[in-house]
């Protein structure tokens, strides 16, 4: 019984030694080193060809090496094999700086202050209290939450949305198609941490955005697929929205002259709002595949019907 790791090696290299420390008995392939095929029970992957997959006929368990399972094709997988995306403190921690240094951009008047320096004019802005800026969140998952918590404790009022009901100490919580509106004219700044799935492909789309307050600025840290990106462009055209921080595009890179990287009011980031930490990433893997030899369920199973 064998791990095939094919992310980064580096990375790799770490969670070998992790392996070889802890179990020994599963040992831990490092692309393209992988013993015999057969053998193969867990594959580590951010992406995988349909050839590897089909020379790995003892597969037990796909671990995605990030949070999203959206780079897969979930329907070419095998419904034997489980399908377990990574949830880690590392990626926590980094989601709610992203999140955070993002909201208090939008929520500080950053975007007019840098396009005001870049015209060497001085000018001041009056000063909104935390209190009197609603920030929402779409997708209370692990990411949403814990962004939450941080943005509670700078005062601002807060909403959350997502596909089923939630109930969180100092948010507000819709769900679904019904609450979806009632959510959006609440939010004066919209974050967007959802999963990419066929339900919420698109859902940053003029419909939505413009059910945001006048002026509203938008987070998306989630995928570029959320995106319908003229729609954000027109908004901002409009005076709709007066900003956005925006970390995940359709296509990545985008190309020289895509009009979000010389946009005055888009701060636009290279998908780097959050990554697996080095060593909690390997550790959590590692807490996982023994607790699928223990027979336990392992953290973080996607179900297959939702798409995440
Ligand atoms: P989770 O699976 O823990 O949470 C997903 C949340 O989205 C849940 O609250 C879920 O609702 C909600 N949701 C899913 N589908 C719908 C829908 N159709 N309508 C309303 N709500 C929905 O995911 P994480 O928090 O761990 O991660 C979220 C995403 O963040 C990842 O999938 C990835 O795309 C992105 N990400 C981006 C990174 C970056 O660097 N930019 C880094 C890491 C992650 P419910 O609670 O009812 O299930
Ligand atoms: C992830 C990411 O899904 O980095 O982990 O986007």
């Amino acid at each position: 019984m064998r791990l095939l790791y094919t992310s980064e090696a580096e990375r790799g290299r770490l969670w070998q030694a992790l392996f070889a420390e802890h179990l020994p008995d599963v040992p831990f392939d490092i692309w393209p080193e992988m013993g015999n095929p057969q053998d193969v029970r867990y594959l580590a992957v951010w992406e995988f060809s349909r050839d590897l997959l089909s020379r790995l006929p003892n597969l037990e368990v796909i671990f995605s090496v990030g949070a999203g399972v959206d780079q897969f094709d979930l329907t070419e997988i095998p419904e034997q094999i489980s399908v377990v995306r990574m949830i880690e403190p590392g990626i926590r921690e980094g989601m709610v700086e992203y999140v955070t240094f993002a909201t208090l951009v939008l929520h500080r008047d950053m975007l007019d202050y840098a396009i005001a320096q870049r015209e060497a004019r001085w000018f001041e802005r009056p000063l909104t209290a935390a209190a009197h800026r609603r920030v929402g969140v779409m997708g209370l998952g692990d990411l949403g939450q814990a962004a939450l918590r941080q943005l509670k404790s700078l005062g601002f009022p807060l909403f959350g949305w997502s596909r089923s009901q939630h109930d969180l100490d100092g948010v507000t919580c819709f769900s679904g198609e019904a609450g979806l509106q009632t959510f959006l004219g609440q939010c004066d700044i919209l974050i967007c941490l959802l999963p990419l799935t066929a339900e919420t492909r698109g859902i940053l789309n003029r419909q939505n955005l413009d059910a945001l307050p006048k002026g509203a600025g938008l987070i998306n840290a989630g995928r570029g697929g959320h995106l319908v990106e003229q729609d954000l462009l027109d908004a901002l055209a409009s005076g709709h929205l007066s900003g956005a921080v925006i970390d995940v595009l359709n296509t990545e890179p985008p190309s020289s002259d895509h009009p979000f990287w010389r946009h005055p009011r888009i701060l636009l980031t290279p998908h780097i709002a959050s990554s697996t930490g080095a060593l909690s990433g390997g550790q959590v893997l590692l807490e996982n595949v023994l607790r699928h030899e223990a027979g336990l369920p392992m953290q973080g199973l996607v179900e297959r019907k939702r798409g995440y």
